[in-house]
């Protein structure tokens, strides 16, 4: 196995990696009343230590009333949640590394703690947390204003502080992703509409949001499934035509590189060709694209969170389609979280020193 392909650096406006191993985004939920603590500072920076060259924040939330339903979970607005913020993109650079935050609003996906409600109702398109059951209420055009206002407030931010790149998680049933789901956008606005396309507008002004709000160089990384954490078998594009009429408008709004989420990076997203997702969105868009999904593990994250344990794999077949030119980074999730030095391992050919990945692996930051 060479892995020498995935050690070369990589470059997009400002963005200088010196790998394209990534850091996937993971909530961990270890910042008390919203504020990373020094604990959060130290677990990325361990990451930037072991080689990876971007990682990815955990989501962190945007300044609405009610964009998070954990309390634990980092916010990305408000004096000391930045001041922690702060401390760690300045550790992650004093260590070679780069970070991008991934901004999020979780429209109406209901809180684990049943017991907890923020101040105000959860907001989405139509407050429709999946077909037919209400899970808040359907956001006016004020709310969808003053959202848009808060991403890009956000991600006026993170290019203050220093961070690298903007991820936006425009995926897995959240907020944006309640917008693109038919199921969960019955808006009879210019916010809904029968096609994809047309459900594409929120996102197409989030983004251009975040980009007046920054600069030109800044790049801007959107993450987008198929899947939503309400239905693993839902799609949003059945054909390649569909998925070029979600992404085009995305990327002529602003978007740099695309973060196409799946379980699993070898399934091919339509019949007749073995092209992932990433690689779909690659040949779609001709924007840099990031693959993802239980690289170098032999089980998915669903399964692990139902308890299964993974194994290290191969990444024979990640190589054989990066170097086919599929996609320009892959990310790495669980197996980076069970070992901060995975990447160094993989780099060094360590191979028999790699970790699986358990359940029990959540329980710290370590
Ligand atoms: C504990 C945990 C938390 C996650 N949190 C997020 C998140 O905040 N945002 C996101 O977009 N994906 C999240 N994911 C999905 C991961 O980014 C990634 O796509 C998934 O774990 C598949 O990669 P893996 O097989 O390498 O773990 C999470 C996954 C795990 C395991």
């Amino acid at each position: 196995m060479n892995v020498h392909p995935l050690f070369q650096p990589y470059h997009l406006k400002t963005l200088q990696l010196k790998n394209r191993i990534v850091m996937a985004p993971m909530t961990r939920s270890f910042s008390p009343g919203g504020v990373p603590t020094q604990n959060v500072a130290d677990y990325y920076d361990r990451r930037a230590t072991g080689e990876v060259g971007l990682i990815i924040s955990e989501g962190t939330v945007v300044n609405r009333p009610a964009s998070s339903n954990d309390l634990a979970i980092p916010h990305f607005f408000g004096e000391k949640a930045l001041l922690g913020w702060k401390a760690v993109i300045d550790r992650v650079h004093a260590d070679g590394g780069a970070m991008a935050p991934q901004l999020w609003h979780m429209g109406v996906v209901a809180p684990k703690d049943a017991s907890w409600r923020p101040a105000a109702p959860f907001e989405g398109p139509s407050g429709l947390v999946a077909p037919g059951k209400i899970g808040g209420v359907a956001m006016t055009l004020r709310d969808i204003a003053d959202t848009i206002a808060a991403f890009a407030d956000a991600a006026a931010q993170a290019w203050r502080l220093g961070f690298d790149a903007v991820e936006i998680h425009g995926a897995h049933g959240y907020l944006i992703d309640q917008f693109f789901w038919h199921p969960t956008n019955q808006r009879t606005d210019g916010y809904g509409g029968k096609t994809l396309a047309e459900r594409t507008r929120f996102a197409v002004e989030l983004i251009q949001a975040v980009r007046k709000a920054t600069s030109p160089d800044f790049p801007i990384a959107f993450r987008i499934s198929q899947w939503k954490l309400q239905d693993y078998t839902a799609r949003l594009a059945t054909t390649p035509e569909e998925m070029e009429a979600w992404l085009t408008p995305l990327a002529q709004a602003g978007v740099n590189i695309f973060h196409c989420s799946q379980r699993r990076f070898w399934d091919p997203e339509f019949p007749g060709s073995d092209l992932n997702f990433a690689g779909w969105a690659k040949k779609l868009t001709g924007q840099s694209t990031i693959t993802v999904g239980s690289i170098g593990l032999s089980g998915d994250f669903i399964a692990a969170f139902q308890g299964e344990a993974s194994k290290p794999s191969s990444l024979d077949e990640l190589l054989r389609r990066f170097n086919r030119g599929d996609f320009d980074l892959v990310a790495v999730g669980r197996a980076l979280l069970a070992d901060a030095d995975w990447a160094r391992k993989i780099n060094e050919g360590r191979l028999s020193e790699l970790r699986g990945f358990s359940k029990s692996a959540l329980a710290t930051l370590s």
